[in-house]
């Protein structure tokens, strides 16, 4: 048992206009909603139906904004750039100054949040563990991000972070990302082989690749469903995401 990782985060608000430059309570508002659910403190657990509770876990980490910039000032752990571009996309533009957005602080020491307009319906993008540090970390629309101000149901509710540091702590989706078949694997050997991602907000059971009669674990932060029907890790996940914070992410919080 390593104990709680604690994460320092850094977000980068990346606004056009007076909208898009969210509030600081916005910010806190989604690391109020991170220091939930990656603790399973989040009291939508009880969501969980009856066959599935036995599988939520608690993947003991903590996020603070940072204290210390990379040059060792006091900072509130955000930074505000105001940008021309109408809408970014999924091509790490955002990530740099150069280019309308904001340059990484070092992605050792920091998980780096953008918070943005995103086009094309893009609710969030992360960056899996082993990339480059000049574009690690997670992207977020602004209007998905937090849990007040901007954020709109049905993703008002901080979960599209959650699920993005879900891949960025190496997690992929549950239903292993290969359409809607039933080869794709998701590499955790708890969650359920599932078909294609559920939307909205499903019924239970929701049964696909004979996996019934419980089926999908579709409540899982690793699905597509909204915000307040997203409400768990299981314990094979949480036992992948704590490889990588012992390994490849070690240096972020040990
Ligand atoms: N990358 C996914 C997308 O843009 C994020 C899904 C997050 N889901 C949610 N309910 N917040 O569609
Ligand atoms: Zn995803
Ligand atoms: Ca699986």
């Amino acid at each position: 048992d390593r104990g709680v990782a604690r994460v320092p985060v850094v977000v980068h608000v990346v606004a056009r206009t007076p909208a898009e430059d969210i509030t600081a309570e916005q910010v806190h508002s989604q690391i109020d909603v991170l220091n939930r659910d990656f603790r399973a403190t989040n009291p939508d657990t009880a969501d969980v139906p009856a066959p599935f509770q036995g599988l939520v876990a608690d993947p003991q980490i903590e996020f603070h904004l940072a204290t210390t910039d990379p040059a060792g000032n006091p900072t509130d752990g955000i930074t505000r750039t105001s940008t021309t571009v109408n809408g970014f996309g999924a091509d790490d533009q955002v990530k740099f100054t150069a280019r309308g957005g904001q340059d990484a602080w070092p992605a050792d020491r920091y998980l780096n949040l953008w918070v943005c307009q995103l086009g094309g319906g893009l609710l969030g993008y992360a960056q899996f563990p082993g990339g480059p540090p000049e574009t690690d970390g997670v992207v977020i629309l602004q209007s998905a991000f937090g849990t007040t101000g901007t954020a709109r149901a049905p993703f008002d509710l901080g979960r599209t972070a959650t699920h993005e540091i879900g891949h960025y702590l190496n997690l992929f989706h549950i239903w292993g990302d290969d359409g809607t078949g039933c080869r794709g694997s998701d590499e955790v050997d708890d969650t359920p082989n599932a078909g294609g991602p559920n939307y909205g907000r499903p019924a239970f059971p929701h049964v696909t690749c004979s996996n019934g009669p419980h089926g999908d674990l579709f409540m899982d932060y690793m699905d597509y469903v909204d915000d307040a029907a997203m409400v768990m890790f299981s314990a094979g996940q949480v036992a992948r995401m704590s490889a990588c914070l012992t390994g490849v992410r070690t240096s972020l919080w040990a």
